[in-house]
């Protein structure tokens, strides 16, 4: 595995002050245009699974890049968490705190069945906000969060307690940055 995490990390960019002064932005773009090291990420995320899941649930917008080929890979079903507004039929929602003022996260009513369990896949765990609302939202769908899974983990955010106040029993990332 560690030579795979060597190239996964070495296609994961960082941009000084970006979107504003002082932050450095992870940028997966160049992971996404190497097939090769695409396809090792899929392939350490789904290793890395501690045991048997249903469905993926992948988070809007750049969870879906890493959950639904993970989803094909393992065949199983792919459910989105989308941003408000964007989902047709009746949904669950959930807020969620942003650096500046909140948003919401909103999941189809009957997307998951009760006792269904269920990986919950992003790119990114930072303050642990979006991950959260995402773990609220399953859980009321009353599916099980077997694990929770992202690319990468900006430590000292305090992302890991956040999820843990979520009911997020079980987290796992391939960088820790
Ligand atoms: C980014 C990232 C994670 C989230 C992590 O998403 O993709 O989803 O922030 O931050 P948090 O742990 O503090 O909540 P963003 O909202 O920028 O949207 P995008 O995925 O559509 O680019
Ligand atoms: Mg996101």
């Amino acid at each position: 595995v560690d030579a795979r995490v060597a190239k996964i990390s070495s296609l994961v960019r960082t941009i000084p002050d970006f979107p504003e002064p002082g932050v450095q932005f992870r940028d997966i773009t160049p992971l996404l245009a190497d097939p090769d090291g695409f396809r090792e990420t899929i392939d350490v995320l789904v290793g890395q699974l501690p045991g048997p899941i249903d469905v993926v649930v992948g988070i809007d917008s750049r969870g879906f890049l890493f959950g639904a080929p993970m989803a094909l890979q393992m065949d199983v079903g792919f459910v989105p968490v989308r941003k408000p507004g964007k989902l047709p039929a009746p949904v669950f929602e959930e807020d969620y705190l942003l650096e500046y003022g909140s948003s919401s996260l909103n999941i189809h009513r009957d997307a998951l069945r009760p006792g269904q369990r269920v990986l919950i896949v992003d790119d990114l765990l930072a303050t642990g906000g979006t991950l959260g609302a995402a773990a609220k939202l399953v859980a009321r769908e009353g599916a099980e969060i077997v694990h929770v899974e992202t690319v990468i983990e900006l430590a000292g955010l305090g992302g890991r307690k956040h999820l843990g106040e979520c009911g997020v029993t079980s987290y796992s990332s391939i960088l820790v940055c």
